[in-house]
């Protein structure tokens, strides 16, 4: 039997953290067996704030680069740039035809950047849940591993996708939000306030580019307070994050130890911080030397990225060739 699609994309916006690595990447890895996966670069969205072109370039190569340092293999997924595979365009337009102005301007994420930059209001920002919805419809995808915070783009994806088959026939299957085993690891950031993120509190985010020193610069400097007042006290939030990050980096005797501390009042933020910073170092380094080696290695680079969009072309010409038969006749 065919295995079922599996279809995300990341922006090349900002640097990859550790909120990215285990609410996404690691999912990625684990699905690349299981799934005909498609994961890449939206490079199109970018464009809707309109970034410096060189860096945006950079940041393309820096995504595919730090995703392979994280375990995807190109050989087994298909990992490529949107702007290299045509056919998405060429879906999005006719999509476009199906979409409605009062839609596209009621959805939250766009009311939001209206709000923050009312000077660049695009017709591409409008339509961005359009070319989302191309992205995924290209491969009919039925799995979108993706957070809570795409659930809006998604169900304007079946929208879509639903007036398509209607008006022109059975084309597309629904595609969902999916991620591995319910809820994702939330990782929070350091200074205790939010999530991490690609772009805010850069002191209080993990980048999986960060050098050793900066890695533990900033664990030292973690929110603590002054420990448990009671035996098997309830963890405050960013005293969990800690004990949330040391299970994922350190061994489970090293958790066992901290818990056992905590729980028995006698915990020392100062040793549980260094510990986990040089955990945290020995998780972070070979990824991020990975990542840089192949970012510098401009050949491979290419060779990948062209095999990752010869394999997305090869299935969106399989779909576009329906499309266009559907809607054209
Ligand atoms: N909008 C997504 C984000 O902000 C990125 C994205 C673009 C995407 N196209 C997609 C995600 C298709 C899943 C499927 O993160």
């Amino acid at each position: 039997m065919a295995k079922e699609v599996v279809l995300s994309g990341i922006r090349p916006t900002g640097f990859l953290h550790l909120g990215n690595y285990f609410g996404a990447m690691r999912n990625y890895v684990r699905m690349q067996d299981e799934y005909d996966c498609y994961f890449f670069v939206a490079n199109w969205h970018s464009l809707t704030t309109h970034p410096d072109t060189r860096e945006l370039g950079v940041a393309v190569n820096r995504v595919v680069a730090e995703n392979i340092a994280c375990g995807l293999d190109p050989d087994k997924v298909a990992l490529y740039v949107q702007s290299d595979v045509p056919e998405i365009a060429e879906l999005y337009l006719y999509l476009n035809m199906l979409s409605y102005k009062g839609e596209l301007e009621k959805t939250t994420t766009f009311k939001e950047k209206v709000r923050l930059s009312p000077d660049n209001v695009n017709a591409g920002l409008l339509t961005y849940p359009v070319l989302q919805a191309a992205d995924i419809l290209i491969h009919r995808a039925v799995k979108v591993p993706v957070g809570k915070d795409q659930e809006q783009n998604m169900e304007m994806a079946r929208n879509f996708a639903q007036r398509f088959n209607h008006r022109y026939g059975e084309t597309f299957p629904m595609p969902y939000g999916f991620n591995y085993g319910g809820e994702l690891v939330k990782i929070l950031s350091l200074d205790g306030n939010g999530k991490m993120s690609k772009s805010e509190n850069q002191l209080a985010t993990l980048y999986l580019a960060d050098e050793d020193e900066a890695i533990r610069k900033k664990i030292m400097k973690a929110k603590t307070d002054s420990g448990p007042t009671e035996p098997n006290a309830v963890k405050v939030d960013y005293i969990e994050n800690l004990f949330t990050l040391m299970k994922i980096v350190s061994t489970s005797d090293v958790v066992k130890k901290f818990e056992d501390d905590f729980n028995g009042c006698s915990i020392r933020y100062g040793d549980m911080k260094k510990q986990l910073a040089e955990d945290m170092v020995n998780f972070i380094k070979p990824i991020r030397e990975k990542a840089a080696d192949l970012q510098n290695n401009k050949e491979l680079l290419d060779r990948i990225k062209k095999q990752g969009a010869d394999k997305a072309r090869a299935s969106a010409n399989e779909t576009i060739k329906l499309v266009r038969k559907a809607v054209l006749g």
